[in-house]
């Protein structure tokens, strides 16, 4: 599974964008990630200023962030599908840049004796939400000083990507991308990554392209 440390150098990122909010949809497991779930990652970069919100659908996994962020109150879990719960994040953030981590998709998929994935039959807005999450938060929210970061951008398009396409696409992924370009093309300039299963990294349109490489992992 991917994480956000694998497509952003958190530390520079955070600090010279003065991010003071993390939102992400999908926590996914922490007990079993060896250390790396982004949560907790963005959790230890130590920033006593940092509001940090994410949200999760599936009662486990939001019962196992909420006992183990219990002593810190910097962390704030959210139970429910993203495009219930994001509004009202939204409405909790201030004026202060955000990071955005879209990374909800598929809960309680699993795998069979052949390692193949399989899919419960959500709903797209429940199975898929990126579209919908994003067309949330372009209409609620200025985000022109905010940064966006998109995993598995696989599940729409097919690409050079490290770990390969997406097996399910045709039965379970999306069409296209076409959304993202439509709702941050004037504000944000939107760098692609193959590694993993692919990112979007989406920073304010008046980001020095050159300085890019200081937080793309994988373009220094
Ligand atoms: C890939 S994991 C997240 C990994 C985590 N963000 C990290 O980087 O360490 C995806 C998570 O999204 C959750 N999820 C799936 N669909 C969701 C939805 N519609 N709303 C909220 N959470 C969802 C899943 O239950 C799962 O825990």
């Amino acid at each position: 599974m991917a994480k956000l440390q694998q497509a952003i150098h958190l530390n520079p990122v955070f600090e010279d964008f003065g991010i003071k909010q993390y939102v992400e949809t999908g926590t996914g497991g922490i007990l079993d990630s060896h250390g790396e779930n982004s949560l907790l990652q963005v959790s230890q970069l130590d920033d006593p200023d940092l509001k940090m919100h994410s949200i999760e659908i599936l009662q486990r996994i939001y019962d196992e962030a909420v006992k183990y962020f219990d002593n810190n109150s910097n962390v704030i879990m959210h139970h429910g599908n993203s495009h219930e719960e994001l509004p009202k994040v939204i409405e909790e953030l201030n004026e202060d840049p955000a990071l955005f981590f879209f990374d909800a998709h598929f809960p309680d998929s699993y795998r069979d004796n052949m390692n193949r994935e399989i899919i419960n039959d959500d709903p797209d807005y429940i199975k898929i939400p990126l579209e919908g999450e994003l067309r949330i938060l372009s209409e609620k929210r200025d985000i022109s000083r905010d940064i966006i970061v998109i995993d598995d951008i696989r599940i729409y398009r097919d690409g050079p990507y490290e770990n390969g396409n997406f097996e399910n696409k045709k039965e379970h992924g999306g069409e296209n991308l076409d959304f993202v370009e439509e709702l941050l093309d004037e504000s944000h300039v939107i760098v692609e990554s193959y590694l993993q299963e692919g990112y979007l990294i989406c920073f304010p349109i008046d980001t020095d392209v050159e300085e890019l490489r200081k937080y793309v992992v994988g373009a220094e």
